[in-house]
């Protein structure tokens, strides 16, 4: 089955939806990114008999953004509770974010456990953004919506988001370049907001039941990989994986590495 649109919370979510099998994999992007950054996994996770969603979240790819204001996890969180819902997925998932994507993981958590048979996180964190932080985040903002594009998010992130052994032209920075650019200025800017506002994450941790991967380049300048030994430490059933010759990217930097780590780990405990 394939479709590209559904309706849902007032809004028009974009989303791929390919392969036929169970467990189902919802994979979530990170910021300012959209699907297209989990090319490298939808493949190998279809070959290895899943049914894989890949949804824009709201403001981003090819999805609507909605009335105006932060776009916060939890709001993202209730619209993929709703895409499951609306794709009759009658099956609790494997939840696979990045970054934010993982930000928004522990909001799903929260909100719709039920939903949830495995975790996969990567490249993120379980904290919330220090003051000064979000100061910056709103000043991004502002400069963001008084410049009309993307451009003060991308200089920010950019240097930090690779291993520093990526060629800097490489097609992978190429094609991050490329999706940072193609987001909506309300994507970046409410984003931001939204990435701001988001709570801590740390008392989720000891709650999670179900058995979590945890993965982060050695190099992830933004999420470092001490963020990801916290959230391994905190969750009962988790399985940490160091990913060679990767940054923040992990998926798209070391694809072969992130997929086989995810396919043994779905073979044994999923
Ligand atoms: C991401 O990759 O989703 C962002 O780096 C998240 C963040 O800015 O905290």
């Amino acid at each position: 089955m394939y479709r590209m649109f559904v309706d849902l919370n007032g809004i028009r979510m974009a989303y791929s939806d390919t392969g036929t099998g169970s467990p189902v994999a919802l994979l979530v992007h990170g910021f300012p990114l959209n699907r297209s950054m989990w090319d490298p996994q939808i493949g190998r996770l279809r070959a290895a008999g899943l049914r894989v969603i890949a949804p824009d979240l709201r403001g981003f790819g090819a999805s609507e953004s909605g009335p105006p204001g932060p776009l916060t996890m939890e709001q993202h969180a209730d619209d993929l509770a709703a895409l499951l819902t609306q794709l009759s997925i009658g099956e609790p998932v494997m939840y696979v974010g990045l970054s934010m994507g993982g930000y928004v993981g522990f909001a799903f958590w929260r909100k719709h456990a039920a939903l949830v048979r495995a975790l996969v996180l990567l490249d993120t964190r379980a904290s919330p953004d220090t003051p000064q932080a979000q100061a910056d985040r709103h000043r991004l903002a502002a400069e963001v919506e008084a410049v009309g594009t993307a451009q003060p998010v991308i200089d920010t992130m950019l240097p930090r988001l690779f291993s520093p052994h990526l060629p800097a032209r490489s097609r992978v920075a190429q094609q991050v370049l490329g999706m940072m650019k193609g987001t909506s200025l309300r994507g970046v800017a409410d984003g931001e907001r939204g990435l701001a506002a988001r709570p801590s994450s740390f008392s989720t941790l000891a709650t999670i039941s179900v058995p979590t991967l945890v993965m982060v380049g050695e190099y992830d300048a933004l999420t470092p990989p001490e963020d990801s030994e916290a959230i391994a430490a905190g969750v009962a059933d988790a399985k940490l994986v160091r990913i060679e010759e990767a940054g923040h990217m992990s998926n798209m930097e070391n694809p072969e590495a992130v997929n086989d780590a995810l396919v043994d780990w779905l073979r044994r405990r999923v």
